[in-house]
C-alpha cells in the first residue's frame, strides 16, 4: 500500500499537526506531511512544522473570497499529489467545489461532540464557553469528513470527557486537547490505511464488507 501524502491547514498553535508530526514520524501512521498550510502568518503550527523540516506556507486569506482561497489551495493540493487533507484547527470554510473534488478525503477535528456545540460561530474556546454555559455533563471531540456545510460530514470517531465542576473553558479545552490528539492519529490511521468506508452518513470499517451488504450498503449481518 503506499505511503499516503498529507496536506494540512492551521490556523493557530498546531498541537494537533503536532500529534500527526510525531505519529508520522514514528511511523505510527502510513503517511508523510508533504505540506503544512496556513491561512495565518504568526500561526505557531509553521514553526513546529519548520522544526521537523516540513514544508510550509502561509496563504493569506486577507481580500480572498472562500472560493478564490480554495482555488490556490487547489493547485497546491495538485501540485503536491495530496492524498488526504487534514484540517487541524483551520478556521476557514472551504469551496464546495474543492470539496466536492476532495470528497471524502478531507478531514477536520472539531472541540465537541457534533452534532452538539458546532457549526457557524462554534470554534476554539468559544466551543468550550458553550458547553460550560449550557451546562452538559460530558462533552469531546470529533472527527469527521468535511461536506458542503459547516461540521456536518460523516463521522470517523468521537470520543469523550466529563465537564467536572471546577471546569473551566479553558480546564476543559486541554482536557479535550487531549482527547482530540488520540482521536486525530487514529483516524488518520485508518484513513491512511484505506480500512473506511463511507455508506450514507456512517463511516464503517472496510472489512465488514466481507459479510456482504444490502442495497443499502448496511452488512447483512448487523
Ligand atoms: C482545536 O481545539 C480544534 O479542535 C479547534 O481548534 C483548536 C486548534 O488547536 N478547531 C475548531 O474549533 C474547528 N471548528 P491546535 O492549533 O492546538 O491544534
Amino acid at each position: 500500500m503506499s505511503v499516503k501524502k498529507l496536506a494540512v491547514l492551521i490556523s493557530g498553535g498546531g498541537t494537533n499537526l503536532q500529534a500527526i508530526i510525531d505519529a508520522t514520524s514514528q511511523k505510527k501512521i502510513n503517511a508523510e506531511i508533504k505540506i503544512v498550510i496556513s491561512n495565518r502568518e504568526d500561526a505557531y503550527g509553521l514553526v513546529r512544522a519548520e522544526k521537523h523540516g516540513i514544508k510550509n506556507m502561509c496563504i493569506s486569506s486577507k481580500n480572498l473570497t472562500d472560493e478564490e482561497y480554495s482555488e490556490k489551495l487547489l493547485e497546491i493540493f495538485k501540485k503536491e499529489e495530496i492524498d488526504f487533507v487534514v484540517l487541524a484547527g483551520f478556521l476557514k470554510i472551504l469551496s464546495k467545489d474543492l470539496v466536492m473534488q476532495y470528497k471524502n478525503r478531507i478531514i477536520n477535528i472539531h472541540p465537541s461532540l457534533i452534532p452538539s456545540f458546532c457549526g457557524k460561530g462554534y470554534y476554539g474556546i468559544k466551543v468550550h464557553e458553550k458547553a460550560i454555559e449550557y451546562g452538559v455533563k460530558v462533552t469531546g471531540a470529533t472527527v469527521h469528513f468535511i461536506d458542503e456545510n459547516a461540521d456536518t460530514g460523516p463521522i470517523i470517531e468521537q470520543r469523550t470527557v466529563d465537564v467536572d465542576d471546577f471546569d473551566t473553558p479553558n480546564t476543559l479545552q486541554l482536557k479535550v486537547l487531549v482527547i482530540e490528539h488520540e482521536i486525530l492519529v487514529s483516524s488518520l490511521k485508518k484513513l491512511c490505511n484505506e480500512e473506511l468506508e463511507v455508506v450514507g452518513r456512517r463511516v464503517i470499517k472496510r472489512d465488514v464488507k466481507r459479510g456482504g451488504k444490502d442495497e443499502k450498503g448496511i452488512d447483512k449481518r448487523l
